[in-house]
């Protein structure tokens, strides 16, 4: 009997996770909420203008969707494109340049340090466009009939040739699950499953080393198949072959 002592499997820290209920009270409980990156995203595909749809997050303690990472990014895309099918679709951000000219901030007030601009679009672009209306264009759509690339929009309405059009919008509010602290989590790379409704920390799994208690071994015969006998008692192989 050959002696492998042991593997052991030491399950450190325990699982921990969020759910659905721990999204804001009073924030719709269906399939356009979702857990993602230790955030609640709430999808409201219903069009309004910029001011209403941040006041429509504000209300449960809310923001805009703050996407500040490549990770947020593609999951919004993906969600928004393959999950809901919404390919025609642009929704509002949290990104505005609202207080300050070209200087576009999230709304928790964190300064710009990834973007998904289109060309032409954002800060200090020389585009003609944006020379002739970057002054009113101080809100930001994620354009998702431009595989999620952002666009400055008028807050609230825009003038083409003299003609008015309000700027209406599907948008995305973001909540801090109820009763973590604010610390952000690290953001967890790929996982875009739409149907994913939890979020939880994998145990880590440490394997110990496997102890061989018999002194090193060599035998010139060969035993093919059979292998070589065993010692009862000690369980190490011996010079024989196990017929
Ligand atoms: C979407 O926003 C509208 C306008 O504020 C609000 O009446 C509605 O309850 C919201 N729907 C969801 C699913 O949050
Ligand atoms: C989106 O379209 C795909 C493929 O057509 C379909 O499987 C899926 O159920 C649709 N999703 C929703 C939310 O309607
Ligand atoms: C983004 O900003 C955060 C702090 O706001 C900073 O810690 C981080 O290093 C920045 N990342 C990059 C790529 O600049």
């Amino acid at each position: 009997m050959f002696h492998v002592v042991a593997v052991f499997m030491l399950l450190i820290g325990y699982g921990a996770s969020q759910t659905k209920d721990d999204c804001p009270a009073g924030v719709p409980r269906d399939n356009t909420l979702i857990i993602h990156s230790g955030f609640c995203f709430s999808f409201n595909f219903t069009k309004i203008p910029h001011k209403d749809a941040r006041a429509t997050c504000e209300k449960h303690g809310g923001t805009l969707a703050l996407v500040k990472t490549p990770d947020l990014q593609d999951f919004l895309y993906n969600q928004l494109a393959h999950y809901y099918n919404h390919t025609h679709d642009k929704v509002w951000i949290g990104l505005n340049d609202i207080a300050a000219e070209d200087k576009f901030v999230w709304e928790d007030g964190t300064s710009l340090n990834y973007s998904n601009w289109a060309s032409g679009e954002g800060p200090n672009s020389g585009s003609i466009q944006h020379v002739f209306q970057h002054n009113t264009e101080d809100c930001v759509i994620l354009d998702v009939t431009a595989r999620g690339k952002w666009h400055d929009y008028s807050c609230d309405h825009s003038v083409v040739f003299l003609s008015t059009t309000p700027e209406l919008h599907s948008f995305i509010c973001q909540y801090t699950p109820v009763g973590r602290s604010s610390t952000e989590p690290t953001q967890k790379s790929a996982g875009t499953s739409p149907s994913t409704t939890e979020i939880s920390v994998q145990p880590v799994v440490t394997l110990a080393t496997i102890t061989n208690p018999c002194p090193p071994f060599t035998c010139d015969l060969d035993c093919g198949m059979d292998g070589f006998k065993k010692d009862a008692t000690t369980g190490c192989s011996i010079c024989e072959c196990d017929i």
